[in-house]
């Protein structure tokens, strides 16, 4: 990655664009679309509480599997104009232009440079001092996302239970990337555990310099107040993106 822009963070510690950004962004961005058209009216209410920055460098080859390669319509006509010079759109850029502007977002990161690099009367930034403690808290969203970095040591359970209460009033979704095969199977049996009515997408990373070595989880528990029909049909848009991820990870 480039470094030495003003706004390039210069501790991202992954490639941008990799299979775990297109994971969690392509869920985030038929996330964001579908509360959307459920919510007609006031602007969405967004917490992203590990919210980075709004924009990256992006490594040719990345760019050009996302542009040749990875066929999720919505998450590329996004992403084409940032790809067109280099860059990759984050989270907070992402669901922006998903909510085609009906978005109000609140940020948290632990990074000052990240927080700063929003520019100023676009967001509001939680006075938290961690990005989970969002579930600590009452106030009304229509979606949480939260993004760590492997190395939170958030007991899985404890992340689950918490965010199963949050769901009773906001949607979730919450990234995981993990390492060891077997974590995201004991992710699917803590959420049934709980009783969480929850989608989870998993991809199995064979691992490449660009990739990164770690495997990907993304759990989207969908708030109580959302109509479960229509939300049957959300997690099957959920689950095309995960199948295209994974696809990429099987081409050669
Ligand atoms: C994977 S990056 C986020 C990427 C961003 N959500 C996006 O999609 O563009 C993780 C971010 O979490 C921040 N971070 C690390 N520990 C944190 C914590 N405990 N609370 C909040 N942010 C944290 C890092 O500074 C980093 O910007």
């Amino acid at each position: 990655m480039a470094k030495g822009s003003r706004q390039e963070p210069n501790r991202v510690r992954y490639n941008p664009g990799n299979l775990g950004d297109l994971l969690k962004h392509g869920w985030l961005v038929e996330i964001v679309r579908f509360l959307r058209r459920h919510n007609e009216g006031a602007p969405l209410r967004y917490a992203d509480t590990f919210c980075g920055f709004p924009e990256y460098n992006i490594a040719a080859a990345l760019a050009e599997r996302i542009r040749e390669r990875f066929h999720v319509p919505t998450f590329r006509r996004l992403q084409e104009p940032f790809l067109a010079r280099g860059r990759y759109a984050g989270s907070v850029t992402l669901a922006g232009l998903a909510a085609e502007g009906h978005l109000r977002p609140f940020l948290f990161d632990t990074n000052p440079e990240a927080l700063a690099s929003f520019p100023a009367g676009t967001a509001e930034t939680l006075q938290i001092r961690s990005g989970c403690d969002i579930l600590d808290t009452s106030d009304p969203y229509d979606l949480i996302f939260l993004d760590p970095y492997d190395d939170i040591r958030v007991d899985c359970e404890t992340l689950l239970g918490k965010g199963a209460a949050r769901s009773r009033g906001a949607s979730l979704l919450i990234f995981l990337p993990f390492q060891g095969g077997i974590q995201g199977e004991l992710l699917g049996a803590a959420a049934e555990r709980h009783g969480i009515n929850c989608l989870t997408g998993i991809v199995q990373n064979p691992g490449t310099s660009l990739d990164g070595r770690h495997h990907f989880a993304a759990v989207f528990m969908p708030s109580l107040s959302l109509n479960p029909g229509a939300v049957l049909g959300l997690f099957g848009e959920l689950n095309i993106v995960t199948a295209r991820v994974n696809a990429l990870a099987d081409l050669p």
